[in-house]
């Protein structure tokens, strides 16, 4: 038997009433034998859609819902309650229960149509909600990527078993309770998958009333509209799985199982970031793409990213060495390496875009010869900047020095003979370098202006403070020499 605390109907339709009396009253309980011996007869009332009848247009019209719900569903719970009329033995059921009753292991009582249809709309109300049509949460997500290979595939399936339904009926994404498998079946008339023990998760009405008002014959259209703009997961997903460890308990905010909490918080932080990023490629994946995750890490991007993750962590490695050879272990911070939490956002927003764009967009990236330009000035950008820091030695400073130190040279011999800030314009060269390598268009722009804009305003400052200490020495050079930072003097 089922736990009704796991069920969103149980319990919600049995109304008490005077047996003189055909109204439906508001009060609520469960029919007990000892008020049946007072003259109380007790009636499934009609419960409402939890949204306003207009909620869901334009995709379901008011004019559908008032018919479809104020004549239709209305007229399955009265025609329940005449039935029940005759016999009172079958009073005192939930819903489920009455449905199941009533099935009879496959020889229906002349109760189940309109029982079943009955719970069938209720459900159906609650598959929907305005502004429908998101993916699940993570944990069903994966569930039906499991069961399905993607979110499209199922989505496929789900259309494909409404369009082929023969007659009237209703399409179901269910779970398997003993396999504990999710699957799409059609039912014909009033069956649902109760009648199974199999647990629904979304329904789909497919019987004509359904969709008539709105879309005439154009099944495709309700279909797709169902998918893209109404299909809610929140109820049945909520109630019932997680009881089979498929969905986090409604509140149950972590994006991580208990399971997972035995790190130290920074660990724990990576998980949860990793799984906010890998739902979103799923998402990306699910909505936009028939591609599936291995497809998205292809030959392309494994390549790209592979030559990014090389090009950062040797620019960071060996800036890092070289520091600590000139300037001792102890003078060496992050801020001191350029590495700031804008850089780190910055890089952020980078892989985001390329992720975004492998997805939405993978033509993009198949502009090898963009690409290697990119390559070709991560590599460039490097030597200049790393020629920059051999060349100055002790005078090349990560932080600009406002007091001369007797190790604070002029350096006007090497690189230096060609720009003033070789290390400037290697950084510039090797960043947008970068993004020109992982053929991101907007980080290409983004980065491009940041880093300009950062030693646009860095050399006049710094420069201040060498005119002080090299004097006229100083004024020659910067007069014969360009910056290396284009439109900087
Ligand atoms: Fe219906």
């Amino acid at each position: 038997m089922e736990c009704c605390s796991c069920n969103p109907f149980a319990s919600s339709h049995l109304l008490l009433t005077d047996s003189k009396s055909p109204k439906l009253p508001h009060s609520r309980r469960r029919f007990q034998g000892s008020q049946r011996a007072s003259r109380v007869v007790a009636y499934y009332g009609l419960k409402t859609p939890p949204y306003k009848l207009d909620a869901l247009e334009p995709y379901l019209s008011k004019r559908t819902l008032e018919m479809h719900w104020g004549e239709h569903h209305r007229s399955y719970v009265e025609g329940l309650n005449k039935h029940l009329e005759k016999s009172d033995v079958l009073y005192g059921n939930t819903m489920d229960e009455l449905v199941k009753a009533t099935y009879n292991n496959g020889n229906p009582l002349p109760e189940f149509n309109n029982a079943a249809q009955v719970w069938n709309h209720d459900f159906f109300w609650e598959s929907m909600q305005p502004g429908g049509g998101d993916l699940p949460e993570l944990g069903v997500l994966k569930q039906i990527e499991k069961d399905f290979g993607s979110f499209t595939n199922f989505r496929e399936k789900f259309i494909e078993a409404a369009l082929t339904l023969f007659g009237s009926g209703w399409v179901w994404l269910v779970l398997r309770r003993e396999e504990r498998r999710l699957e799409v079946i059609k039912t014909s008339n009033a069956i649902n998958p109760l009648v199974w023990d199999d647990i629904p998760i979304v329904s789909l009405d497919m019987w004509e009333h359904a969709y008539y008002l709105d879309y005439k014959n154009d099944k495709v259209k309700y279909v797709n509209v169902f998918m893209n703009h109404l299909v809610s997961w929140n109820v049945a997903m909520s109630q019932k799985l997680p009881v089979y460890g498929i969905a986090r308990p409604p509140g149950d905010c972590r994006s991580v199982s208990n399971g997972d909490l035995n790190g130290p918080k920074d660990m724990l932080f990576l998980k949860q970031l990793w799984g906010d990023l890998d739902f979103h490629i799923q998402v990306l994946l699910a909505a936009y793409t028939t591609a599936s995750k291995s497809e998205i890490f292809s030959y392309t991007a494994c390549r790209q990213l592979s030559q990014m993750i090389l090009a950062v962590s040797f620019f960071h490695i060996s800036e890092y060495i070289l520091a600590v050879l000139f300037h001792g272990h102890s003078n060496v911070t992050p801020r001191s390496l350029l590495i700031s939490k804008y850089y780190l956002l910055a890089m952020f927003f980078s892989f985001l875009e390329y992720f975004v764009e492998i997805v939405l967009l993978p033509g993009l990236k198949e502009y090898w010869w963009i690409s290697n330009v990119g390559l070709v000035m991560v590599i460039v950008g490097e030597i200049i900047r790393k020629m920059a820091v051999i060349t100055a030695g002790k005078s090349f400073t990560h932080l600009i020095k406002i007091y001369h130190e007797e190790q604070h040279k002029l350096i006007t011999h090497g690189v230096y003979r060609f720009v003033r800030h070789p290390g400037y314009s290697g950084f510039l060269i090797w960043a947008v370098g970068t993004q020109i390598m992982l053929c991101n268009p907007v980080s290409t722009v983004g980065f491009a202006i940041v880093v300009w804009h950062f030693f646009y305003k860095r050399i006049p400052y710094e420069e201040y403070f060498l005119r002080q200490f090299f004097g006229s020495q100083y004024e020659e050079y910067a007069r014969r020499i360009p910056s290396g930072v284009p439109f900087v003097k």
